[in-house]
């Protein structure tokens, strides 16, 4: 019992601890270089434990109800001070002049109703201010007065129904105020007199439902340049009063989107002629009509956004007098026929003849009708033309198209989605500056016989991609030598392995993008001459079969003589086969997309030229083992590897340098512990190679060795101790026989003159009838025939042994009579044999003749003999028949072993 109590209190007391932990840690503000980071931490109170050196605190997104000033005393260092998201409902004086470094203060989203005059009394070095989205529904006397160095001031989403926020003038150095979504309705002059001596670059009054302007409520502020009044129903005519009020002023942005500014009439901007406007915002506005010369009151403007509006008809004196404009944004500005019963916009002849400084002109996302022969006459500087989806469709661009932009000094010219389906010659023949031309996402299908590009002569980039389909040729882009970038991805490219190459002229050609073609034909020239390209795209064709080496006419090499080629991508073309010397010359790569095809083994050493490499790319292939050959040299300055999804052997030979090397690698590899999974073997499938137990392999290389070894050494052990056990005779006898043969003895078969008998027959003692009864008989059958028989031929009284060794000698072969007598006759064995033995070795091995009368087992033989049949050849090992008729041939195959030439082996 008490044991079981006290692990329960044990156990509550380290819950509690861990609780207390969390809690703490959960309170734990983020510190760095002075910047103290405790938002989202619930707070209901001021840290007090912070460094007291930190600049920048943010309480943002807390719990707090107040800043007490005394919870700021040991942060006196304070420049910025960031309590939004709370429900701070009162600010105490004293917080500023614990803080009197504090140049931001952010209150936003707070419960803040009241600003008394002594609220900010001591934050005079704040230049910061943001109120918003409190409670503030009224400012009464100057809460403000005091922030001489304030530049900014935002009090929007607060309920204010005033813009007056003092008595008195004051905020000298005041650039910004917003009093967006207030309850404003009218801008009076009384109102906005504390401003007087404020130079305000932007009055921020959007939002707001704002019907009145009282004469000179503008003039009440010393000097304004920005003012915004976007989202309020102003409609033409409290536009036209608006800008009557700004007159005189120094007003230099206008911003009045989406303020139901439906139309405009040669007076709605009168107002504005006696002013400096340089841009003027509006966007949104559902304008419908511009009445002619709306505009003419705006000399000055530079940057006019017409964009989101609802224009029907556009006369050559609808932008009359916007001299000055250098961009214009027309995106969406006429009607869009959303309805059966809407007209498309009509645009006249020399509607932008005014605009003479225009450089940048955007007119996308329109439904034009079409191109007309004058629609951009007058465009004298511009440069930059966006057409992306202006036209319902623009089917066949002829030599008058862009006829109307031949005085443009155009560089680019954008022409995506328009439904393009030609292009014919001399098309651009009148842009001899672009160096930019998008016809992309187009139904281009043609033969690009060249003639299109006439008079392209700075272009430096075209982009076709996504079309119907194009036809090459040699020509295609021979008259655009210049031409940097040339994207044809998607385009249903026909005929590239043309000959010459439809790229041979492009010289200076740096980016070439033909991917998702399915090309599965080009030759080895295609890309050759391309000394400067740097980006190769090639990723979704059908370029396996070139690297095959089983293709007819072998591997094609089409990436040679790429030296600067930086980034390649080959992704999803079906390689499973890569020849070894492809990227040889590729030295500069940094960048190789192999991934999705079907790459098991790659040949070693392929990248060893790629020594720059950074980026490589083989995810979703068949790859088993990534071993040092082939992977060592590229993974060297690798920053991006990616390999996901291959079918990885977990075995020491296959995976343990990659495992190692992973572990050790500062390149960035996503996915490892998801991705990266182990296929075989079977106890490992599915596993992440990233636990694959490197240490295991750790002495495998050594200990594969120290195996070879042993096991080299005991089989040749083992094999020679057997060899000596049953060849041992042989080897020896062999031996001997080289040793004669290497020092220099003779065969002695040239002096056969010098022999005096034909054989010297040795036999037991017991068997000298059937030797005298048979050799007798041969010799009377031959006259030739001499045989040594030691009873008859010995000399009287001679010493037998001598006599034996001289008969040896003078006998040209030596017989050997094989009984099992023999066999155990003393003389024999002991001194015949050897001596015979000897010199058949000296003389030669067909010197000796065995002659068996009885089967005589080897081992026997050799056992008292030290004779084997093995020494002999065959034609030298005689069996006496059994049979009577078969004598006569054991005759003759004796005479032929006697005839035979002495000589070894
Ligand atoms: C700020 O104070 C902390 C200790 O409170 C100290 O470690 C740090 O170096 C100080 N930083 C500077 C810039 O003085
Ligand atoms: C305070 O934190 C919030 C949320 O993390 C962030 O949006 C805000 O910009 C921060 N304030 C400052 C002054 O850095
Ligand atoms: C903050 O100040 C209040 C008094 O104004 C005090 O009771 C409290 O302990 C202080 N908190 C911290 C964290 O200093
Ligand atoms: C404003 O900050 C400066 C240092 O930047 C300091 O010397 C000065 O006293 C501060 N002003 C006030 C009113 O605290
Ligand atoms: C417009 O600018 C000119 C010179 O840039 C200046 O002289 C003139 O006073 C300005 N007009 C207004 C209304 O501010
Ligand atoms: C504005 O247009 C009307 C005709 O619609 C014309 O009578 C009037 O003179 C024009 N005003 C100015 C200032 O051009
Ligand atoms: C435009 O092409 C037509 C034939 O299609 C030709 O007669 C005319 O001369 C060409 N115009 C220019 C300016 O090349
Ligand atoms: C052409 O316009 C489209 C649509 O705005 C854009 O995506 C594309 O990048 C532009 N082309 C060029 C070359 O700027």
């Amino acid at each position: 019992m008490r044991q079981t109590l006290s692990y329960r209190i044990s156990f509550f007391a380290g819950l509690l601890s861990l609780w207390t932990l969390c809690q703490s840690s959960a309170n734990r503000c983020a510190i760095s270089y002075e910047v103290a980071d405790c938002s989202h931490l619930k707070l209901t109170q001021v840290p007090d434990d912070l460094p007291t050196n930190i600049t920048v605190l943010n309480l943002t997104h807390n719990q707090l109800r107040r800043l007490p000033p005394a919870n700021f005393t040991r942060y006196s260092q304070l420049r910025i001070l960031d309590g939004g998201f709370n429900s701070i409902s009162k600010l105490e004086s004293e917080l500023c002049q614990k803080l009197p470094l504090l140049q931001v203060l952010n209150l936003q989203h707070n419960e803040l109703s009241h600003l008394s005059d002594k609220t900010f009394i001591f934050c005079r070095n704040l230049t910061e201010l943001h109120l918003m989205s409190n409670s503030i529904q009224k400012i009464q006397n100057n809460p403000f007065k005091d922030l001489k160095n304030l530049i900014k001031l935002d009090l929007a989403h607060n309920g204010l129904s005033s813009t007056k926020l003092g008595t008195e003038l004051q905020l000298p150095h005041l650039h910004e105020l917003s009093l967006a979504n207030n309850k404003i309705r009218a801008l009076r002059r009384e109102e906005l007199e504390f401003l007087g001596n404020s130079s305000l670059t932007n009055l921020e009054l959007s939002s707001n439902q704002i019907k009145e302007f009282s004469p000179g409520c503008f003039h009440a502020i010393g000097k304004l340049f920005g003012l915004s009044l976007n989202n309020a129903q102003l409609g033409p005519n409290l536009v036209e009063k608006l800008c009557l009020e700004l007159a005189n002023t120094s007003i230099w942005h206008l911003s009045l989107s989406n303020t139901q500014l439906y139309r405009t009439s040669n007076m709605t901007f009168f107002g504005l002629k006696e002013t400096n406007l340089t841009m003027l915002d509006l966007s949104y506005n559902s304008l419908n009509m511009i009445t002619n010369d709306s505009f003419a009151w705006l000399p000055h403007l530079k940057y006019f956004n017409l964009e989101y509006n609802n224009i029907e008809h556009l006369s050559s004196r609808s932008f009359y007098g916007l001299f000055n404009v250098r961009y214009l944004n027309l995106k969406r500005f006429f009607a869009k026929q959303s309805t059966s019963l809407a007209a498309l916009p009509k645009i006249d002849d020399f509607s932008f003849q005014c605009l003479k400084y225009l450089e940048d002109l955007n007119m996308e996302d329109n439904n034009i009708p079409g191109i007309k022969s004058n629609m951009f006459t007058g465009l004298r500087s511009l440069k930059y033309l966006r057409l992306s989806s202006s036209f319902t469709s623009l089917p066949v661009l002829t030599n008058e198209t862009f006829s109307s932009l031949a005085h443009s000094p155009l560089l680019m010219l954008n022409l995506t989605r328009n439904k393009i389906s030609k292009i014919e010659s001399g098309a651009f023949i009148w842009l001899g500056h672009l160096q930019i031309l998008d016809l992309g996402i187009n139904e281009i299908g043609q033969e690009l016989t060249g003639q299109e590009w006439q008079g392209l002569g700075n272009i430096i980039e075209i982009y076709l991609s996504f079309n119907r389909y194009l036809q090459l040729s040699s020509n295609s882009f021979a008259l655009v030598p210049s031409l940097r970038r040339l994207m044809l991805r998607r385009v249903a490219c026909r005929n590239v392995d043309v000959s010459p190459s439809p790229f041979h002229s492009l010289h200076n050609l740096t980016v070439l993008d033909l991917s998702n073609n399915n090309i599965a034909n080009i030759n080895e020239a295609m890309l050759e001459g391309l000394g400067k390209l740097e980006i190769l795209d090639l990723q979704h064709n059908n370029l396996a079969r070139l690297w095959k080496r089983a293709n007819p006419g072998g591997a094609v090499y089409f990436l040679k003589s790429l030296r600067h080629l930086h980034i390649l991508n080959l992704q999803s073309n079906g390689f499973d086969e890569i020849p070894e010397e492809v990227f040889k010359d590729l030295s500069e790569l940094k960048s190789i997309d192999l991934g999705l095809n079907n790459l098991n083994i790659l040949p070693p050493f392929i990248f060893d030229h790629q020594i720059s490499l950074k980026s490589l790319n083989l995810q979703k292939n068949l790859i088993t083992s990534v071993e040092k050959d082939i992977f060592g040299p590229p993974f060297k300055n690798l920053v991006n590897l990616d390999m996901r999804f291959n079918p990885f052997d977990c075995t020491c030979e296959s995976i343990a340098w990659f495992a190692n090397w992973i572990n050790g690698t500062h390149t960035n590899i996503s996915g490892l512990s998801d991705d990266y999974l182990c296929n075989t073997p079977a106890q490992y499938h599915g596993v992440p190679i990233t636990l694959f137990d490197v240490s295991t392999c750790k002495d495998s290389a050594p200990f594969q060795l120290l195996f070879i070894l042993t096991t080299t050494t005991l089989l040749l052990f083992i094999v020679t101790v057997l060899l000596a056990h049953f060849e041992g005779w042989r080897i020896s006898f062999y031996w001997k026989v080289s040793v004669h043969r290497i020092l220099g003895f003779k065969e002695v078969d040239n002096k056969a003159e010098q022999f005096e008998y034909a054989a010297y027959v040795i036999h037991a003692h017991k068997d000298k009838d059937w030797v005298w009864q048979h050799f007798s008989s041969m010799e009377e059958n031959d006259p030739s025939l001499k045989f040594c028989l030691e009873e008859r031929d010995f000399e009287a009284g001679a010493l037998e042994l001598e006599a034996i060794v001289n008969s040896i000698r003078r006998s040209r072969k030596i017989i050997f009579v094989v009984t099992q007598n023999l066999l155990q006759d003393l003389l024999c064995k002991r001194f015949k044999v050897h001596h015979a033995v000897q010199q058949a070795i000296e003389q030669n091995l067909d010197s000796i003749i065995l002659v068996f009368l009885e089967e005589i087992p080897d081992y026997k033989l050799n056992h008292a003999l030290c004779l084997r049949r093995g020494m002999f050849k065959s034609r030298c090992i005689l069996s006496w028949p059994v049979q009577k008729e078969r004598t006569s041939a054991f005759h003759h195959k004796l005479q032929v072993a006697l005839g035979s030439r002495n000589s070894v082996l």
